[in-house]
């Protein structure tokens, strides 16, 4: 059997390395083997967003690289189709597969159907309900297309069903990226926070304050709502840098598009002069997870960082009106609270925090065999 995984965006990496783990331990058992061809489309391409999780997670160099670079949305797809379809006509694979919801996986699922290939969506389901999102248009088309619809949650088949998949598509078999949590931890543990800091500084600072256990935050932005609109993005830099920076160090982990806007909105200026604001360069998996496991709050927008809050017990300030991951939320025994990007309602839910009780929390099947159960559905698919 022969399969082809597409990735293109950060929150790939750590959904692929379980699965072509999961791939080589089958074929070790198995005289059936699988050969696998990993495409990366280049959708990140600095070292910091792409290449270094490559290393820290040990996945095998991509075999093809489609080198598509940033660009507009349809840019971005197009490219990557065009690439793409010229790959799998010469590779003619059993299999596509495609993981999570950025722009990869809607051009590797249209290419996919378009040639007749079979195609197997990793995190399939997840609905935000918003369709202004990119990630959700992703979602939708990776769904509607694929064959065999691997979801994380049974909230997830229940949006399927609902959307009227027929039910023996839909296969229920766990959070992959909590495979990728479950196998790092203990190496993640082992960090210390202060080299974190001194190893990713973004802006110099002449002291690196002391970063005690439970007693600093951690945040990440990168969504179009929160950093593309200047006033947005001042006020919460006001919030961060005036309220909690004033009460717990701040670590910010500064995705390059956030960068960009911080510096074009006159912002960066305010951030760096505050001695307990510590910007930093985006970080790997282990020093992200490091930070995770003892800060007090995560400020997020990302999808991956409620979940991992989730299994950690962080409690999470989401910011963002609604989430495809209702599952991490409080109300579902989650850690996660959606905050907006009302300052109001961000404050009223950072306070919350200062008397936290970390409460890590294990949905059903995210018990790190995920990718195990995604392979075997894929081999057992035409059995
Ligand atoms: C993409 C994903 C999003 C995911 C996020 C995680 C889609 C639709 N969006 O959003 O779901 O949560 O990644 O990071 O696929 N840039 C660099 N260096 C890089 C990559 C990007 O400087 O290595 C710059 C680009 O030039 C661009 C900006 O960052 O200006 C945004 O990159 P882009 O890939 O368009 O989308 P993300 O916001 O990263």
């Amino acid at each position: 059997m022969k399969i082809i995984s597409i990735v293109g965006a950060r929150p790939n990496f750590m959904k692929i390395a379980p699965f072509i783990r999961a791939i080589q331990k089958h074929n070790k058992k198995s005289d059936n083997k699988i050969q696998h061809i990993l495409v990366h489309t280049g959708q990140h391409y600095d070292v910091r967003m792409s290449q270094q999780f490559f290393d820290e997670l040990n996945i095998p160099p991509a075999d093809i690289h489609l080198e598509i670079g940033s660009g507009t949305h349809a840019e971005q797809v197009g490219k990557t189709m065009i690439e793409f379809e010229k790959v799998v006509r010469a590779e003619k694979p059993d299999w596509v597969i495609v993981v999570g919801d950025v722009n990869a996986i809607c051009a590797g699922s249209i290419v996919a159907k378009k040639e007749h290939v079979k195609l197997a969506h990793i995190e399939a389901g997840l609905r935000s309900g918003d369709i202004t999102m990119p990630e959700e248009v992703n979602r939708l088309v990776a769904d509607r297309l694929s064959d065999l619809l691997l979801t994380p949650d049974r909230i997830s088949n229940a949006n399927l069903e609902k959307e009227g998949v027929p039910n023996e598509k839909i296969k229920f078999v766990g959070n992959i990226m909590i495979d990728t949590l479950e196998n790092e931890r203990e190496k993640a543990k082992k960090l210390n926070p202060s080299a974190i800091i001194e190893k990713n500084l973004l802006t110099k600072i002449n002291t690196i304050p002391q970063i005690e256990n439970d007693k600093y935050a951690v945040v990440t932005l990168h969504r179009p709502s929160n950093v593309d609109n200047k006033e947005i993005l001042s006020h919460i830099v006001d919030f961060l840098s005036d309220e909690v920076a004033k009460d717990i160090p701040v670590i910010w982990s500064i995705h390059p598009r956030t960068q960009k806007n911080l510096i074009e909105f006159g912002l960066m200026e305010k951030l760096s002069s505050n001695p307990k604001m510590i910007l930093l360069h985006p970080l790997g998996y282990h020093s992200m997870l490091r930070l995770n496991m003892h800060a007090r709050a995560v400020l997020t927008d990302s999808g991956g960082l409620q979940e991992e809050c989730t299994v950690l017990g962080t409690p999470c300030l989401t910011l963002r009106w609604n989430t495809e991951r209702p599952i991490t939320l409080k109300e579902h025994g989650g850690a996660s609270v959606l905050v907006g990007n009302n300052i109001e309602r961000i404050r009223e839910e950072y306070l919350k925090t200062l008397t936290f009780v970390r409460n890590p929390v294990k949905p059903e099947l995210w018990d790190g065999k995920t990718a195990e159960r995604i392979v075997k559905q894929i081999y057992e698919y035409n059995l």
